[in-house]
């Protein structure tokens, strides 16, 4: 056990520095599950594998799960198969047309937080101590106008304080939201929970301040030592 799981630690760190020198950022289609797929895929490698897989016949991505699983992919029963009903259906040999682009006007941060945060952080940005750090009255969305937007593009991972109270988790990227989802779902979490007296001495996040910030990708550890710059200032 011992052997076999350091030996899965060296071939995801090995993936994962050839995949960020790749960048992240690769899309897949919308549909259910396509969140999970986000969250879960990208820990060893980036999408492109899952991307450049599309057509696979419903038996060869069954296959495809059970030899990750080997790797060392960890989900439940239930999050394979939402997962394997999404890579058959969108990825798979006859996919359903892509849908138009979102129209902008019609994104909310509130819907953007229900349907990428809230499952770790909360429905109301409580999180879950020990393990997700709270959003509501957290004072870290507010010390650094960038800090959270570069969180949501880039995940974070390493041990942290938040309010008294210390977490050692790792959230994935979330660079796959468009740069309006990103601004909406910032100014939704400032702005809620009784956050909103602080949001007020703040610029509302833009979407092209989003896009800005695409292209300087840092990994989540990156990510990691700059909110530790940001407690010493
Ligand atoms: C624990 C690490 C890990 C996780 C998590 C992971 N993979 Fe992989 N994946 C690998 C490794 C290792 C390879 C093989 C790399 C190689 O052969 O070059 C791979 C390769 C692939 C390939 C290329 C085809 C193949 O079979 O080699 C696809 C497609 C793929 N992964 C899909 C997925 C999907 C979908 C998920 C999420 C459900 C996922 N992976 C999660 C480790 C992982
Ligand atoms: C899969 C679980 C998960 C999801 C989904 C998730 N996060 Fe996180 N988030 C975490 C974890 C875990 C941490 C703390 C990481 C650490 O310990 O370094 C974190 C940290 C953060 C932080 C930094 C908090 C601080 O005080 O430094 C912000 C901001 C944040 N998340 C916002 C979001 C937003 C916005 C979304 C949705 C777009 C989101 N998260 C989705 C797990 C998640």
């Amino acid at each position: 056990m011992e052997r076999r799981s350091s030996l899965h630690l060296f071939v995801a760190a090995l993936l994962f520095f050839a995949g960020s020198a790749r960048g992240a950022g690769i899309q897949i289609p919308e549909g259910p599950g396509s969140n999970l797929v986000y969250a879960k895929c990208q820990t060893c490698h980036d999408l492109q594998y899952v991307a450049d897989a599309k057509g696979l016949l419903p038996a060869q991505w069954k296959a495809v799960l059970a030899s990750m699983n080997d790797y060392g992919l960890e989900i439940s029963d239930q999050e394979k198969s939402t997962i394997l009903n999404y890579l058959t259906t969108y990825l798979g040999p006859n996919p359903p047309p892509a849908k138009p682009e979102a129209q902008a006007a019609s994104i909310d941060g509130k819907t953007v937080f229900q349907q990428s945060c809230a499952t770790c952080h909360g429905a109301d940005g409580q999180g879950q101590p020990g393990y997700f750090p709270p959003l509501a009255g957290n004072p870290d969305l507010f010390k650094d106008s960038l800090f959270p937007v570069l969180v949501v593009l880039n995940g974070i991972s390493g041990p942290i304080t938040v309010e008294g109270k210390s977490y050692n988790g790792s959230m994935p990227a979330f660079d796959h939201l468009s740069n309006t989802e990103i601004a909406a779902v910032i100014n939704f979490i400032r702005d809620g929970w009784g956050n909103g007296s602080k949001a007020s001495q703040m610029k509302p996040v833009a979407p092209e301040l989003v896009a800005q910030q695409r292209n300087h990708a840092l990994s989540p550890s990156e990510m990691h030592a700059r909110r530790e710059n940001m407690e010493s200032k």
